[in-house]
């Protein structure tokens, strides 16, 4: 008995050794740390079942989860103790036998159960955040079978929790998407961190539509137990995209045939520089695109060089015609075309500074251009390309005053005035396509022959 009752004495958890009326026969040392007011012959049953009433009586989170339990029939219950801590109790019957004499009685166990109480509540607030999601959430096994599927998901995919759990994920995958869905699956499994990526899948009903996935590796301490897949149906986004796409496609045009009108509108007056905006326009398109510019700077230049001599509109028919020289009075008035040109277009939104490339398309490096006479980098470098390129255009083109002098005198002209009255970089840019020949194609393009 002596062995026995140092097993008891030293057994890890609280225990107390009581008669079949429930009083105290002994206490092991962690029951005496547990209760330490507990004495032997002390009527323990009655004492606690009163300590769960007080216990359940109070107006907390906790109760609902409590429920109190017959403990003389081996079942157990949970109670609060001491310190906050919550704790279990199981009791076994024992039944004793000494001196061929038979007692019965009851052993009563206590185990802490507070860690386990909060990982369950933390496990269940979160399941509850996994049910409540709209995406769909889903384990995947490491060989590709769905573990779990939430509401989300059925939802989604049309699948029943109970009708895709244990079957394979490639279910809801259109074949020609499976190779891609084992690669993500197969990094997961090795490790990758999160995977996002935007791929088609299908749903019960065999229907394909357009999602945006998460896949994260699922670990227990290092070992990756399974992937999860967050999905969501991203159907409405992409349609929504479609349209907006189409709209901004539409409003482009529109503004592109607006652009053209006006610039065509300009040009059937002077019949003498009739194309001249056009070819100027797909010139510097060229040029920006050597100078290696942004696209969308590039396309507010060939914007501005379609519109650049708008400004033309307001100067009288006969003085634009006039083939001789003109007199200082003359082209003084000739000179206000690029202020007319951008007070015809500045209201219009253009992107980037197109009003701006209008009016400065006269400037010159040195400070010698109008109408502002700006010098070097206060010159935008749209307007610089445009400068080249007018100049280029001009000089292989019949005027009224003079005939073409060819691209080659072109050439020369700017090569002679680099870094004087144009920018470097936009002479060495013009003059490399004039030396291969787009400059020249360009030029004689007959679309910009109007
Ligand atoms: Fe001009």
């Amino acid at each position: 008995m002596d062995k026995y009752l140092h097993i008891f004495r030293q057994i890890p958890l609280p225990t107390l050794l009581l008669d079949p009326s429930g009083h105290v026969l002994d206490v092991n040392e962690c029951g005496k740390a547990l209760f330490p007011s507990l004495a032997l012959g002390e009527q323990v049953l009655e004492q606690m079942a009163l300590e769960i009433d007080q216990f359940l009586s109070r107006p907390e989170p906790h109760q609902v989860l409590e429920k109190r339990l017959d403990v003389r029939n081996g079942q157990s219950r949970i109670f609060r103790v001491r310190m906050g801590r919550l704790f279990t109790d199981t009791a076994a019957t024992l039944t004793i036998s000494t001196s061929g004499e038979t007692s019965r009685g009851m052993v009563l166990t206590f185990t802490d159960i507070t860690e386990r109480r909060r990982h369950i509540e933390e496990i269940s607030r979160l399941a509850s955040i996994v049910d409540c999601s709209e995406d769909a959430i889903a384990g995947i096994s490491l060989n590709g079978s769905v573990l779990s599927w939430n509401a989300g998901a059925a939802k989604i995919y049309g699948y029943g929790k109970e009708e895709i759990v244990g079957r394979p994920a490639t279910l809801f995958i259109p074949e020609e998407g499976r190779m891609e869905f084992c690669a993500i699956l197969r990094d997961c499994a090795m490790g990758q961190g999160l995977v996002r990526h935007e791929s088609t899948h299908r749903n019960a009903m065999g229907i394909n539509f357009p999602i945006s996935a998460t896949f994260s590796p699922v670990r227990h301490f290092d070992e990756i137990m399974g992937i999860s897949m967050v999905t969501r149906d991203i159907s409405s986004r992409r349609r929504t995209e479609q349209q907006l796409r189409a709209s901004h496609e539409k409003l482009t045009s529109l503004l592109n045939e607006t652009v053209k009108s006006l610039s065509t509108a300009h040009e059937k007056r002077d019949l003498y520089t009739s194309g001249h905006q056009q070819r100027v326009a797909a010139l510097s398109v060229r040029i920006a695109d050597m100078l290696g510019l942004p696209f969308d700077l590039v396309d507010s230049i060939r914007i501005a060089g379609l519109l650049h001599d708008i400004g033309k509109v307001c100067i009288p028919m006969a003085l634009l015609a006039k083939p001789a020289r003109l007199t200082n009075e003359e082209m003084a008035m000739l000179k206000r075309h690029p202020e007319a040109g951008y007070e015809i277009v500045k209201n219009i939104p253009f992107p980037h500074s197109v009003g701006d490339m209008i009016l400065q398309h006269h400037e010159r490096m040195d400070g010698s251009g109008y109408p502002r006479g700006l010098c070097g980098g206060d010159i935008l470098m749209g307007a610089r390309i445009l400068a080249v390129a007018d100049v280029v255009e001009a000089m292989s083109s019949h005027r009224p005053y003079r005939p073409a002098l060819g691209t080659d005198m072109a050439a020369e002209h700017i090569a002679d005035k680099a870094g004087t009255l144009y920018d470097v970089e936009v002479c060495d840019a013009a003059l490399s396509l004039l030396d291969d020949g787009t400059a020249q194609e360009v030029l004689s393009c007959p679309l910009c022959r109007t």
